[in-house]
């Protein structure tokens, strides 16, 4: 007896976790995109004159003047208790409502949306009772994409030794947090200007700048960090001794062309001068030749 009791208490423990864990589904989606918070309780077919199916906003209950994001009350869409922001942009699966999937389609989805939702499934037989509940929880989020570095580009109205970097990324959501390491000493530098600009999709390019003192050793790397997918990416710079400079993510191919230019003016002066030693050898071993020639005479 006291051993089922046992069991039976944690059998509801049990449930109690399962239904905190799936209780908590959360997804992500780009901001623009179309989105399915999920609701499926499985098993059993449905007659839809039976249902109500209510999709509401479950943050904030008591402050949101307005809740419903679909009601399906009688096999029937009842628009007039949906709230505004969702007018037209919500489906329910009508094929699939009878096997239980009360899942629904947002349409579009934007910044405000980024909420928790909970479908509330009530089935009428004899009397009216929630027989499924559900939560989901939306985020928006974009990977920025690979940044693009450009630099060390001097500044004509100063003579000396500030040269600034632009670092670019695009299409990502939302706002980034920008990191510049010097990596000669792995030191942050602050950024010197930051610009963000949004695109009618809801996404977002940034430009970050940064003036540095211009050094013969200079590695600049900037980071594009996107907190809600934990992503970075970056991209780097390095200036080497030899003057010979590379960027990371990108080449720049006026530095390239510059390399090219350097190294066909280097072949042909070797090229010229090991003719010219060829040359002297040549006259050397013939005059050599014309002495021995003519010394018995
Ligand atoms: C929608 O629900 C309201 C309130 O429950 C009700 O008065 C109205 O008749 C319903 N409309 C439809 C089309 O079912
Ligand atoms: C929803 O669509 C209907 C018909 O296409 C249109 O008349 C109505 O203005 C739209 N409502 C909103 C809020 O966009
Ligand atoms: C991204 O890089 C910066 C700079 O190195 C670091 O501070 C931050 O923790 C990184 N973020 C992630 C999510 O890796």
């Amino acid at each position: 007896m006291r051993r089922r009791g046992f069991s039976y208490g944690f059998l509801l423990l049990f449930l109690h976790i399962l239904r905190a864990v799936t209780a908590l589904e959360k997804i992500i989606s780009k901001p623009g995109d179309n989105v399915t918070l999920s609701c499926i309780y499985p098993g059993r077919e449905f007659s839809l004159d039976s249902l109500r199916v209510y999709w509401q906003i479950a943050d904030d209950e008591d402050t949101e003047p307005c809740s419903v994001v679909h009601a399906l009350i009688s096999g029937q869409d009842n628009e007039s208790l949906q709230c505004s922001q969702f007018k037209n942009r919500t489906q329910l699966l009508w094929d699939k409502l009878g096997d239980g999937n009360f899942s629904l389609l947002l349409f579009n989805v934007r910044k405000s949306d980024e909420r928790t939702y909970r479908c509330v499934v009530m089935q009428t037989i004899e009397y009216t009772r929630v027989i499924h509940q559900e939560q989901v929880v939306l985020s928006l989020a974009a990977s920025y994409s690979q940044p693009i570095l450009s630099g060390p580009i001097r500044n004509s109205n100063n003579t000396g030794e500030e040269v600034t970097f632009i670092c670019r990324s695009d299409n990502g959501y939302p706002e980034p947090n920008v990191y510049w390491i010097n990596r000669t000493d792995n030191t942050r530098l602050s950024q010197s200007g930051f610009n963000i600009t949004q695109h009618p999709n809801g996404t977002y390019s940034v430009l970050s700048t940064l003036k540095v003192k211009a050094t013969s050793d200079m590695q600049i790397e900037c980071f594009i960090e996107n907190k809600i997918l934990q992503e970075n990416t970056s991209a780097n710079y390095k200036s080497r001794p030899t003057n010979d400079s590379s960027t990371g993510s990108h080449k720049d191919p006026a530095k390239s062309g510059q390399g090219a230019h350097a190294a066909a003016v280097v072949s042909v002066v070797i090229l010229m001068a090991f003719l010219t030693v060829l040359i002297c050898w040549l006259r050397r071993r013939r005059s050599s030749q014309l002495v021995s020639y003519t010394a018995p005479i």
